[in-house]
């Protein structure tokens, strides 16, 4: 571990060399490619029939989530495991946090045990950043509010990139509640890191201004090459707003069907998905589906954000993995 200087009772990392990701905006785009480049490796890692590598034995992995997750926080969990790190789950309900501890002193709490790294997921925007403050381990955005989600949008993008055998000039819609969405936020730069170009699709009071180029109209997202279908995120509305007049309205007016769909196009959801309201079920079952690819996806990116903030980068891997 890098050595770290304590400067007004705060830590602060040394010079040069990237610690954490806590945002798509802390990648360049050489970074973005060699963590897909990892990744690829790793996903040919995952087809043999023991699917382990030694490569993390004695590192800790800290999950810290205070917000539910499925995808998110079981391939963090397997993805350590899969490089042979101890991990260490915590969630707030049932932890100390019910008993009204801060973020910053769970931190500190949970940097007593010296991990390596920390992922976190929170719904206030900055806490990543926050704990990166607080703690001597590399610190991993799972998710901050409607913030970012970085690796959301890396495994995204490697599912594009699989599908199409390329990134640069790809079209894509991303449909729906783009205002509360950090998987959007996210996503949008990563796109426009790779030459990939964007549109957001939906209702003015659901699609922000000044993130990417805006269609009111659902006829729009004929011309892209992919469908980013985004689910309602309820938990994130202010109480008592409303943003669309119905459920039931909202999927007539923009929800995903086969009919608005051309041939040639693949649909992506961040999940969870609720079926019916944003997406159809025979769309979501389709094979113009990726989202069980965007799951698998999930696996080897998150492996190669682990590998990439904690070892030597891409020569070292080949020999970890015994492939070329
Ligand atoms: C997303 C999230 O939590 O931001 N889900 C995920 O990580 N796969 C999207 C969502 O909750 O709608």
């Amino acid at each position: 571990m890098t050595d770290l200087r304590i400067v007004g009772g705060e830590l602060v990392p040394p010079a040069g060399g990237r610690r954490h990701l806590l945002s798509v905006a802390d990648l360049t785009r050489e970074d973005l490619e060699r963590l897909l480049s990892t990744a690829r490796s790793f996903a040919r890692s995952q087809e043999r029939e023991t699917k382990k590598l030694p490569t993390l034995r004695g590192r800790l992995v800290v999950n810290l989530f205070y917000e539910s997750s499925t995808r998110t926080a079981s391939s963090f969990e397997l993805a350590a495991k899969r490089l042979s790190a101890d991990t260490l789950t915590v969630k707030s309900s049932g932890s100390s946090v019910d008993k009204g501890e801060s973020l910053k002193d769970t931190t500190l709490t949970l940097s007593a045990y010296d991990p390596d790294v920390i992922v976190i997921r929170h719904p206030e925007a900055g806490a990543a950043e926050l704990v990166s403050r607080h703690t001597g381990a590399h610190v991993v955005n799972a998710g901050d509010g409607k913030h970012q989600h970085p690796t959301q949008a890396l495994l995204d993008l490697y599912t594009m990139c699989e599908a199409f055998g390329r990134l640069d000039g790809l079209r894509v819609a991303i449909v729906g509640d783009v205002l509360h969405s950090r998987v959007a936020r996210s996503l949008v730069q990563a796109l426009d890191l790779v030459g990939a170009e964007s549109i957001l699709v939906g209702p003015p009071t659901l699609v922000p201004t000044g993130l990417a180029p805006v269609s009111h109209d659902i006829a729009a997202i004929r011309d892209a090459d992919v469908v980013y279908v985004l689910r309602m995120q309820r938990e994130r509305m202010l109480a008592g707003a409303n943003f669309v007049p119905s459920l039931r309205e909202y999927s007539d007016l923009w929800g995903i069907t086969p009919a608005r769909l051309r041939d040639g196009q693949r649909v992506m959801h961040p999940g969870p998905m609720n079926r019916g309201v944003e997406i159809e079920s025979s769309v979501a079952d389709s094979r113009a589906s990726l989202v069980v690819d965007q799951v698998r996806a999930g696996l080897v990116v998150r492996m190669a954000v682990l590998y990439d903030l904690l070892t030597a980068g891409p020569v070292a891997l080949e020999a970890e993995v015994g492939v070329a």
